[in-house]
Protein backbone atom coordinates (compact mmCIF):
# COMPACT_ATOMS: atom_id res chain seq x y z
CA UNK A 1 0.00 0.00 0.00
CA UNK A 2 1.37 3.46 -1.20
CA UNK A 3 1.29 6.20 1.29
CA UNK A 4 0.90 9.44 0.14
CA UNK A 5 3.38 11.89 1.19
CA UNK A 6 2.17 13.50 4.55
CA UNK A 7 0.30 16.77 4.96
CA UNK A 8 -0.77 18.14 8.14
CA UNK A 9 -4.82 16.55 7.38
CA UNK A 10 -3.53 12.90 6.60
CA UNK A 11 -1.03 12.43 8.98
CA UNK A 12 -0.93 9.79 10.65
CA UNK A 13 -1.68 9.72 14.26
CA UNK A 14 -0.94 7.51 17.51
CA UNK A 15 -4.02 5.19 17.87
CA UNK A 16 -4.03 4.92 21.06
CA UNK A 17 -2.12 7.20 24.23
CA UNK A 18 -0.62 4.04 25.74
CA UNK A 19 0.95 3.78 22.42
CA UNK A 20 2.15 6.93 22.34
CA UNK A 21 3.47 6.46 25.78
CA UNK A 22 5.60 3.35 24.82
CA UNK A 23 6.78 4.44 21.35
CA UNK A 24 8.01 7.88 23.42
CA UNK A 25 9.46 5.55 26.36
CA UNK A 26 10.54 3.26 23.64
CA UNK A 27 12.80 6.14 22.15
CA UNK A 28 14.68 7.06 25.56
CA UNK A 29 14.68 3.58 26.66
CA UNK A 30 17.89 2.29 24.71
CA UNK A 31 21.75 1.76 25.06
CA UNK A 32 22.03 4.68 26.79
CA UNK A 33 20.47 2.86 29.82
CA UNK A 34 21.68 -0.57 29.26
CA UNK A 35 24.95 -0.20 28.37
CA UNK A 36 26.00 3.40 29.04
CA UNK A 37 23.97 4.02 32.97
CA UNK A 38 25.89 1.21 34.32
CA UNK A 39 29.32 1.31 33.14
CA UNK A 40 29.34 5.29 33.80
CA UNK A 41 27.52 4.36 37.68
CA UNK A 42 30.68 1.77 37.77
CA UNK A 43 33.48 4.68 36.40
CA UNK A 44 32.30 7.37 38.80
CA UNK A 45 31.50 6.44 41.88
CA UNK A 46 28.23 4.52 42.23
CA UNK A 47 25.79 6.57 44.71
CA UNK A 48 27.32 9.75 44.06
CA UNK A 49 26.93 9.25 40.58
CA UNK A 50 23.04 8.02 40.50
CA UNK A 51 21.90 10.88 42.92
CA UNK A 52 23.04 13.53 40.35
CA UNK A 53 21.48 11.65 37.46
CA UNK A 54 18.58 11.50 39.31
CA UNK A 55 18.60 15.19 40.31
CA UNK A 56 19.01 16.00 36.98
CA UNK A 57 16.53 13.58 35.39
CA UNK A 58 13.43 15.40 37.52
CA UNK A 59 14.75 18.94 36.71
CA UNK A 60 15.73 18.63 32.67
CA UNK A 61 14.13 15.53 32.01
CA UNK A 62 10.50 16.57 32.87
CA UNK A 63 11.04 20.54 32.16
CA UNK A 64 12.62 19.78 28.65
CA UNK A 65 10.50 16.83 27.65
CA UNK A 66 7.48 18.75 28.21
CA UNK A 67 8.69 21.78 26.28
CA UNK A 68 9.67 19.11 23.09
CA UNK A 69 5.84 17.49 23.61
CA UNK A 70 4.47 21.19 23.76
CA UNK A 71 6.01 22.22 20.29
CA UNK A 72 5.59 18.87 18.77
CA UNK A 73 1.96 18.87 19.54
CA UNK A 74 0.99 22.36 19.06
CA UNK A 75 2.49 22.38 15.59
CA UNK A 76 1.64 18.83 14.57
CA UNK A 77 5.23 19.05 12.29
CA UNK A 78 8.34 17.90 13.11
CA UNK A 79 10.82 19.97 14.35
CA UNK A 80 12.26 21.66 11.79
CA UNK A 81 8.92 22.75 10.35
CA UNK A 82 7.58 23.29 13.61
CA UNK A 83 9.88 26.00 14.41
CA UNK A 84 10.03 27.52 11.04
CA UNK A 85 6.22 28.11 11.65
CA UNK A 86 6.26 29.48 15.49
CA UNK A 87 9.44 31.33 14.85
CA UNK A 88 11.40 31.29 11.56
CA UNK A 89 14.58 32.44 13.66
CA UNK A 90 14.66 29.04 15.78
CA UNK A 91 14.23 26.52 12.31
CA UNK A 92 18.14 26.11 12.67
CA UNK A 93 17.20 24.77 16.24
CA UNK A 94 15.28 21.91 14.16
CA UNK A 95 17.79 21.71 11.25
CA UNK A 96 20.69 20.46 14.13
CA UNK A 97 18.74 18.15 15.87
CA UNK A 98 18.08 16.31 12.60
CA UNK A 99 21.64 16.82 12.26
CA UNK A 100 22.08 14.96 15.41
CA UNK A 101 19.74 11.96 14.95
CA UNK A 102 21.82 11.66 11.56
CA UNK A 103 25.52 11.99 13.37
CA UNK A 104 23.82 9.48 16.08
CA UNK A 105 22.13 7.34 13.08
CA UNK A 106 26.19 6.88 11.84
CA UNK A 107 27.14 4.62 14.84
CA UNK A 108 24.42 3.82 17.27
CA UNK A 109 24.00 0.50 14.86
CA UNK A 110 26.89 -0.51 15.01
CA UNK A 111 26.71 -0.95 18.88
CA UNK A 112 23.28 -2.48 18.20
CA UNK A 113 25.04 -4.67 15.61
CA UNK A 114 27.64 -6.31 18.29
CA UNK A 115 24.13 -6.81 20.30
CA UNK A 116 22.64 -8.69 17.58
CA UNK A 117 26.06 -10.62 17.07
CA UNK A 118 25.86 -11.43 21.14
CA UNK A 119 23.28 -13.02 21.14
CA UNK A 120 24.61 -15.90 18.09
CA UNK A 121 27.82 -15.67 20.27
CA UNK A 122 25.99 -16.91 22.96
CA UNK A 123 23.86 -19.45 20.91
CA UNK A 124 27.25 -20.85 20.28
CA UNK A 125 28.89 -20.94 23.67
CA UNK A 126 31.51 -18.22 23.06
CA UNK A 127 31.69 -16.98 26.58
CA UNK A 128 33.65 -17.34 29.31
CA UNK A 129 34.12 -16.21 32.95
CA UNK A 130 37.51 -15.09 31.98
CA UNK A 131 37.91 -11.75 31.73
CA UNK A 132 40.91 -11.54 29.32
CA UNK A 133 38.76 -14.11 27.07
CA UNK A 134 36.20 -11.79 26.64
CA UNK A 135 38.48 -8.62 25.68
CA UNK A 136 39.71 -10.87 23.43
CA UNK A 137 36.42 -12.20 22.02
CA UNK A 138 34.67 -8.79 22.02
CA UNK A 139 37.65 -6.97 20.51
CA UNK A 140 37.89 -9.70 17.25
CA UNK A 141 34.41 -8.38 17.05
CA UNK A 142 34.20 -4.48 17.27
CA UNK A 143 37.83 -4.41 15.58
CA UNK A 144 37.03 -6.82 12.69
CA UNK A 145 35.93 -5.85 9.46
CA UNK A 146 33.56 -8.06 7.84
CA UNK A 147 31.64 -9.31 10.60
CA UNK A 148 30.84 -5.99 12.49
CA UNK A 149 29.54 -4.20 9.21
CA UNK A 150 26.95 -7.72 8.79
CA UNK A 151 25.60 -7.45 11.82
CA UNK A 152 25.43 -3.71 11.36
CA UNK A 153 23.41 -4.48 8.40
CA UNK A 154 20.94 -6.68 9.95
CA UNK A 155 20.72 -4.27 12.64
CA UNK A 156 19.70 -1.46 10.25
CA UNK A 157 17.39 -3.87 8.21
CA UNK A 158 15.12 -4.11 11.22
CA UNK A 159 15.07 -0.07 11.52
CA UNK A 160 14.06 0.00 8.04
CA UNK A 161 11.47 -2.56 8.13
CA UNK A 162 9.71 -0.54 11.01
CA UNK A 163 10.19 2.87 10.10
CA UNK A 164 8.96 2.18 6.37
CA UNK A 165 5.63 0.96 7.46
CA UNK A 166 4.83 4.30 8.92
CA UNK A 167 3.82 5.17 12.27
CA UNK A 168 0.72 3.82 13.69
CA UNK A 169 1.63 0.42 12.10
CA UNK A 170 5.22 -0.22 12.89
CA UNK A 171 6.70 2.07 15.52
CA UNK A 172 3.52 1.73 17.80
CA UNK A 173 2.74 -1.99 17.05
CA UNK A 174 6.53 -2.61 17.46
CA UNK A 175 6.57 -0.41 21.10
CA UNK A 176 3.89 -2.24 22.76
CA UNK A 177 4.95 -5.25 21.96
CA UNK A 178 8.88 -4.79 23.11
CA UNK A 179 8.28 -2.30 26.25
CA UNK A 180 6.70 -4.90 28.41
CA UNK A 181 9.10 -7.54 27.50
CA UNK A 182 11.64 -5.36 28.28
CA UNK A 183 10.52 -4.28 31.68
CA UNK A 184 9.88 -8.06 32.43
CA UNK A 185 13.45 -9.51 30.98
CA UNK A 186 14.83 -7.33 33.05
CA UNK A 187 13.22 -7.92 36.37
CA UNK A 188 14.04 -11.39 36.07
CA UNK A 189 17.81 -10.87 35.81
CA UNK A 190 17.89 -8.12 38.46
CA UNK A 191 16.48 -11.05 40.54
CA UNK A 192 19.75 -13.14 39.61
CA UNK A 193 21.77 -10.74 39.83
CA UNK A 194 20.89 -9.45 43.36
CA UNK A 195 20.36 -12.88 44.98
CA UNK A 196 24.07 -13.57 44.20
CA UNK A 197 26.26 -13.68 47.19
CA UNK A 198 27.89 -10.93 48.23
CA UNK A 199 25.38 -9.12 45.83
CA UNK A 200 24.98 -6.11 48.48
CA UNK A 201 27.70 -4.66 48.35
CA UNK A 202 27.06 -4.00 45.11
CA UNK A 203 23.70 -2.65 45.45
CA UNK A 204 25.25 -0.60 47.86
CA UNK A 205 27.93 1.00 45.84
CA UNK A 206 25.34 2.04 43.69
CA UNK A 207 22.61 3.55 46.23
CA UNK A 208 24.65 4.65 48.87
CA UNK A 209 25.92 8.17 47.56
CA UNK A 210 30.08 8.94 48.51
CA UNK A 211 29.79 12.74 48.46
CA UNK A 212 33.77 12.85 48.78
CA UNK A 213 33.18 11.53 44.53
CA UNK A 214 30.95 13.97 44.17
CA UNK A 215 32.81 16.17 42.02
CA UNK A 216 32.53 18.59 39.16
CA UNK A 217 33.41 15.84 36.68
CA UNK A 218 30.85 13.23 37.91
CA UNK A 219 27.91 16.04 37.80
CA UNK A 220 28.79 16.27 34.45
CA UNK A 221 28.73 13.19 33.56
CA UNK A 222 25.66 12.42 35.15
CA UNK A 223 24.29 15.46 33.55
CA UNK A 224 25.12 14.29 29.90
CA UNK A 225 23.77 11.21 30.86
CA UNK A 226 20.44 12.38 32.03
CA UNK A 227 20.20 14.57 28.30
CA UNK A 228 21.25 11.29 26.12
CA UNK A 229 19.29 8.78 28.14
CA UNK A 230 16.00 10.57 27.44
CA UNK A 231 16.61 11.48 24.09
CA UNK A 232 16.18 15.38 24.53
CA UNK A 233 18.05 18.23 22.53
CA UNK A 234 17.40 17.04 19.27
CA UNK A 235 13.56 17.39 18.10
CA UNK A 236 13.31 13.64 18.59
CA UNK A 237 9.97 14.01 21.39
CA UNK A 238 8.90 16.86 18.95
CA UNK A 239 8.53 14.87 16.05
CA UNK A 240 7.28 11.90 18.18
CA UNK A 241 4.10 14.44 19.60
CA UNK A 242 3.56 15.80 16.23
CA UNK A 243 1.88 12.87 15.88
CA UNK A 244 -0.44 13.04 19.43
CA UNK A 245 -3.82 14.37 19.23
CA UNK A 246 -4.91 17.47 20.96
CA UNK A 247 -7.03 15.30 23.74
CA UNK A 248 -3.42 13.98 25.43
CA UNK A 249 -2.15 15.18 28.59
CA UNK A 250 1.21 16.26 27.55
CA UNK A 251 1.79 16.72 31.52
CA UNK A 252 1.17 13.57 32.79
CA UNK A 253 2.87 12.05 29.63
CA UNK A 254 6.43 13.82 30.58
CA UNK A 255 6.36 12.74 33.76
CA UNK A 256 5.52 8.88 32.76
CA UNK A 257 7.88 8.63 29.97
CA UNK A 258 11.19 9.61 32.17
CA UNK A 259 9.83 7.92 35.02
CA UNK A 260 9.73 4.68 32.95
CA UNK A 261 13.46 5.29 31.29
CA UNK A 262 14.66 6.06 35.01
CA UNK A 263 13.18 2.84 36.20
CA UNK A 264 15.01 1.23 33.20
CA UNK A 265 18.63 2.51 33.83
CA UNK A 266 18.03 1.92 37.87
CA UNK A 267 17.39 -2.00 36.91
CA UNK A 268 19.69 -2.24 34.59
CA UNK A 269 22.21 -0.43 37.39
CA UNK A 270 21.16 -3.20 39.49
CA UNK A 271 21.24 -6.20 37.39
CA UNK A 272 25.12 -5.43 35.97
CA UNK A 273 26.78 -3.59 39.45
CA UNK A 274 25.70 -6.20 42.32
CA UNK A 275 26.38 -9.27 39.82
CA UNK A 276 29.98 -7.43 38.48
CA UNK A 277 31.09 -6.70 42.34
CA UNK A 278 29.88 -10.26 43.42
CA UNK A 279 31.82 -12.36 41.01
CA UNK A 280 34.81 -10.15 41.45
CA UNK A 281 35.05 -8.64 38.34
CA UNK A 282 35.94 -4.68 37.76
CA UNK A 283 33.95 -2.00 37.98
CA UNK A 284 35.55 0.97 36.23
CA UNK A 285 36.14 -1.04 32.85
CA UNK A 286 34.40 1.55 31.62
CA UNK A 287 32.39 0.82 27.87
CA UNK A 288 33.65 -3.05 28.30
CA UNK A 289 31.15 -3.64 30.34
CA UNK A 290 28.22 -5.09 28.96
CA UNK A 291 30.18 -6.70 26.45
CA UNK A 292 32.86 -8.06 28.26
CA UNK A 293 31.90 -8.74 31.81
CA UNK A 294 28.22 -9.18 31.71
CA UNK A 295 28.73 -12.29 29.19
CA UNK A 296 31.65 -13.55 31.47
CA UNK A 297 28.98 -13.19 34.40
CA UNK A 298 26.42 -15.97 32.49
CA UNK A 299 28.99 -18.04 31.98
CA UNK A 300 29.71 -18.46 35.39
CA UNK A 301 25.83 -19.83 35.97
CA UNK A 302 27.49 -22.76 34.09
CA UNK A 303 26.88 -23.60 30.29
CA UNK A 304 22.77 -24.10 30.78
CA UNK A 305 21.63 -21.38 33.02
CA UNK A 306 24.18 -19.05 31.79
CA UNK A 307 23.39 -19.46 28.08
CA UNK A 308 19.66 -18.66 28.74
CA UNK A 309 20.40 -15.29 30.79
CA UNK A 310 23.00 -14.74 28.29
CA UNK A 311 20.63 -15.04 25.63
CA UNK A 312 17.65 -13.00 27.38
CA UNK A 313 19.93 -10.63 28.05
CA UNK A 314 21.26 -9.75 24.49
CA UNK A 315 17.59 -9.77 22.92
CA UNK A 316 16.48 -7.18 25.50
CA UNK A 317 19.36 -5.11 24.67
CA UNK A 318 18.55 -5.07 20.79
CA UNK A 319 15.09 -4.80 21.20
CA UNK A 320 15.64 -1.53 23.70
CA UNK A 321 18.54 -0.49 21.03
CA UNK A 322 15.87 -0.65 18.30
CA UNK A 323 13.05 1.45 20.21
CA UNK A 324 15.96 3.94 20.33
CA UNK A 325 16.93 4.26 16.83
CA UNK A 326 13.42 3.92 15.29
CA UNK A 327 13.17 7.30 16.57
CA UNK A 328 16.30 8.79 15.87
CA UNK A 329 15.55 7.19 11.90
CA UNK A 330 11.95 8.86 12.08
CA UNK A 331 13.57 12.07 12.59
CA UNK A 332 15.58 12.42 10.26
CA UNK A 333 12.47 10.59 7.87
CA UNK A 334 9.87 12.55 9.05
CA UNK A 335 12.00 15.79 8.25
CA UNK A 336 12.58 14.37 4.75
CA UNK A 337 8.51 13.54 4.13
CA UNK A 338 6.95 17.37 5.69
CA UNK A 339 9.47 19.42 4.73
CA UNK A 340 11.36 18.01 1.41
CA UNK A 341 8.04 16.32 0.71
CA UNK A 342 9.30 12.64 -0.34
CA UNK A 343 7.45 10.05 0.02
CA UNK A 344 7.84 7.67 3.04
CA UNK A 345 9.42 5.00 1.42
CA UNK A 346 12.18 6.85 -0.29
CA UNK A 347 12.98 8.83 2.49
CA UNK A 348 13.76 6.13 4.61
CA UNK A 349 15.81 3.92 2.06
CA UNK A 350 17.91 6.82 0.29
CA UNK A 351 18.55 7.65 4.09
CA UNK A 352 19.43 4.34 5.45
CA UNK A 353 22.25 4.00 2.69
CA UNK A 354 24.00 7.19 3.62
CA UNK A 355 24.09 5.83 7.05
CA UNK A 356 25.03 3.01 6.34
CA UNK A 357 28.08 3.89 4.90
CA UNK A 358 28.35 6.26 8.10
CA UNK A 359 28.25 2.91 10.06
CA UNK A 360 30.95 1.62 7.70
CA UNK A 361 33.21 3.84 8.96
CA UNK A 362 32.71 4.32 12.33
CA UNK A 363 32.56 0.41 12.80
CA UNK A 364 36.34 0.57 10.46
CA UNK A 365 37.49 3.26 12.81
CA UNK A 366 37.65 0.72 16.08
CA UNK A 367 39.71 -1.52 13.68
CA UNK A 368 41.25 -1.03 10.90
CA UNK A 369 41.14 2.56 10.53
CA UNK A 370 41.43 3.61 14.31
CA UNK A 371 44.91 5.16 12.96
CA UNK A 372 42.26 8.23 11.24
CA UNK A 373 41.75 10.41 14.32
CA UNK A 374 39.85 13.90 14.49
CA UNK A 375 40.86 15.80 17.38
CA UNK A 376 42.58 13.09 18.89
CA UNK A 377 39.16 10.65 18.21
CA UNK A 378 38.62 8.16 16.26
CA UNK A 379 35.55 8.24 13.54
CA UNK A 380 33.24 5.89 16.14
CA UNK A 381 34.16 8.48 19.39
CA UNK A 382 33.87 11.58 17.04
CA UNK A 383 30.29 11.13 16.03
CA UNK A 384 29.63 10.73 19.24
CA UNK A 385 30.66 13.54 20.62
CA UNK A 386 29.91 16.12 18.17
CA UNK A 387 26.75 15.00 18.59
CA UNK A 388 26.25 14.78 22.51
CA UNK A 389 27.93 17.11 23.92
CA UNK A 390 27.94 19.83 21.06
CA UNK A 391 24.33 19.69 19.02
CA UNK A 392 22.55 17.86 22.25
CA UNK A 393 23.04 20.15 24.96
CA UNK A 394 22.80 23.03 22.45
CA UNK A 395 19.84 21.76 20.88
CA UNK A 396 18.14 21.52 24.34
CA UNK A 397 19.69 25.25 25.45
CA UNK A 398 17.38 26.78 22.47
CA UNK A 399 14.01 24.55 22.89
CA UNK A 400 13.84 25.96 26.47
CA UNK A 401 14.88 28.94 26.02
CA UNK A 402 12.20 29.37 23.36
CA UNK A 403 9.58 27.93 25.32
CA UNK A 404 10.68 30.54 28.05
CA UNK A 405 11.58 33.56 26.70
CA UNK A 406 10.11 34.04 23.03
CA UNK A 407 6.65 31.90 22.60
CA UNK A 408 4.13 33.64 24.62
CA UNK A 409 3.18 32.76 28.10
CA UNK A 410 -0.19 32.64 27.33
CA UNK A 411 0.12 30.36 24.20
CA UNK A 412 2.26 28.01 26.14
CA UNK A 413 0.14 28.10 28.66
CA UNK A 414 -3.06 27.16 26.08
CA UNK A 415 -1.35 24.57 24.36
CA UNK A 416 -0.18 23.12 27.67
CA UNK A 417 -3.58 22.57 29.59
CA UNK A 418 -5.24 22.10 26.42
CA UNK A 419 -6.72 25.00 26.23
CA UNK A 420 -7.52 25.07 30.44
CA UNK A 421 -9.28 21.93 30.00
CA UNK A 422 -6.68 19.66 32.41
CA UNK A 423 -5.00 21.45 35.78
CA UNK A 424 -1.32 22.07 35.91
CA UNK A 425 -0.60 23.37 38.85
CA UNK A 426 2.86 24.86 38.62
CA UNK A 427 2.85 25.68 35.40
CA UNK A 428 4.92 28.50 36.71
CA UNK A 429 7.43 26.64 38.32
CA UNK A 430 7.85 24.94 34.63
CA UNK A 431 8.35 28.27 33.14
CA UNK A 432 10.65 29.10 35.70
CA UNK A 433 12.71 26.11 34.91
CA UNK A 434 12.53 26.77 30.98
CA UNK A 435 13.11 30.33 31.60
CA UNK A 436 16.94 30.40 33.47
CA UNK A 437 17.42 26.61 35.35
CA UNK A 438 17.61 24.48 32.78
CA UNK A 439 19.43 26.56 29.59
CA UNK A 440 22.18 27.42 32.54
CA UNK A 441 22.60 23.56 33.80
CA UNK A 442 22.94 23.30 29.87
CA UNK A 443 25.00 25.70 29.50
CA UNK A 444 27.28 24.30 32.20
CA UNK A 445 27.03 20.72 30.35
CA UNK A 446 28.15 22.21 27.05
CA UNK A 447 31.04 24.09 28.16
CA UNK A 448 32.52 21.00 29.73
CA UNK A 449 31.98 19.16 26.36
CA UNK A 450 33.86 21.73 24.65
CA UNK A 451 36.70 21.66 27.42
CA UNK A 452 36.16 25.43 28.34
CA UNK A 453 35.15 24.76 32.07
N1 LIG B 1 17.81 7.73 24.49
C1 LIG B 1 18.40 6.76 23.63
C2 LIG B 1 19.16 5.76 24.49
O1 LIG B 1 19.15 5.84 25.69
C3 LIG B 1 19.30 7.37 22.60
C4 LIG B 1 18.66 8.51 21.88
C5 LIG B 1 19.17 9.79 22.00
C6 LIG B 1 17.53 8.31 21.11
C7 LIG B 1 18.59 10.87 21.37
C8 LIG B 1 16.90 9.37 20.47
C9 LIG B 1 17.44 10.64 20.60
O2 LIG B 1 19.82 4.88 23.98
Amino acid sequence: MEKQPTTEKSRDQFVSRIGFIFAAAGSAVGLGNIWRFPYLAGLNGGGAFVLFYLICVIVIGFGLMLAEFVIGRHTQLSSVDAFKKLDKRFTFVGVMGVLAAFIIMGYYPVVGGWSVAYIFKIVLGEFSTEPAVMGEIFGALSGGIMSPIFWTAIYLIMNIVIVAKGISAGIEKASKIMMPTLFALLVILVIRSVTLPGAMEGLRYLFVPDFSKMTGEVMLAALGQAFFSLSLGMGCMITYSSYLSKKENLVQSAIIVPAMDTSVALLAGMMIIPATVALGFDLGQGPGLVFVTVPAIFATMGPVVGRIFGILFFVLLTLAALTSSLSLLEVVVSYLIDNRKWERKRAVMITSIILFLMCIAASLSMGIWSGFQIIGKNIFDFLDWFANSLLLPIGGLFITLYVGWFWGKDKVKTEVTNNESVKFAIFNVWMFLCKFVIPIIIALVLLSGIGII
